[in-house]
């Protein structure tokens, strides 16, 4: 399972990247307003310093929302570097941009996905990655896990020539999600900083290293 960060501050991405778990980052327009990124050139730049800090795949979202315009920046995103993947959303027109750019050769990551027939329509589309959104789901009483499960059996009926499209789990709110993604076989999931960090933590671990360190005192 690969470990992607879900964050557009460039602290936190050296942190994660520094514990050498991190294989990829995913961006969004709010992730990018939290940081106080504005106008086309500083969004340009600040995409080539998180890939200066992270050699794997950078989800850059298109910020149009009509097909040409989403075509175009996909495009121009596609150009910056070789690690970003173009992020665009489930809509018609993302589903068709995503088919327009998949044809061209450009990988993308297929967001806001809430079902399975839409991430069987990104899969169709040829997006290299499908974002189901496992906490959002949750917040509205619904069960995000299940849907990455559902998903997984969809993709699971069909060889790669059919289709081929990673589940990147997204919105994913704290450990237990990242486990159980991990037990269904998404092949990805993005996480903030903390739900990252938090896998590392465990109190027995915390009192185990206080006695050894204790225990260590008395012979050194
Ligand atoms: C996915 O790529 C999104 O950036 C993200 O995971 C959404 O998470 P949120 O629901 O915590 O905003």
């Amino acid at each position: 399972m690969e470990f992607f960060i879900d964050t557009a501050d460039l602290e936190q991405i050296k942190i994660a990247h520094s514990m050498g778990i991190l294989d990829g980052v995913t961006t969004n327009p709010s992730l990018m307003s939290t940081i106080g990124i504005k106008g086309k050139k500083q969004i340009m730049k600040h995409y080539l310093d998180i890939c200066s800090i992270v050699d794997g795949p950078v989800s850059a979202e298109v910020l149009s929302t009509d097909y040409k315009g989403m075509v175009s920046e996909g495009e121009e995103l596609n150009d910056l570097h070789r690690n970003i993947i173009v992020k665009l959303p489930m809509t018609q027109d993302g589903v068709k941009a995503i088919r327009h750019l998949s044809n061209m050769g450009i990988r993308t990551n297929c967001t806001l996905v809430f079902s399975v027939g839409q991430a069987l329509v990104a899969a169709k589309a040829g997006a290299t990655y499908v974002s189901p959104f496992v906490g959002r789901l949750d917040d509205v009483s619904s069960d995000g896990l299940s849907l990455i499960k559902e998903i997984k059996q969809v993709y699971l009926n069909y060889d790669k020539c059919q289709l081929d499209t990673k589940i990147l789990a997204a919105s994913i709110r704290n450990q237990m999600h990242i486990i159980n993604c991990a037990k269904i076989g998404a092949d990805v999931i993005t996480a903030p900083l903390n739900v990252l960090q938090s896998l590392i933590n465990h109190p027995l671990t915390d009192i185990g290293m206080n006695k050894f360190i204790e225990d260590t005192k008395k012979f050194i």
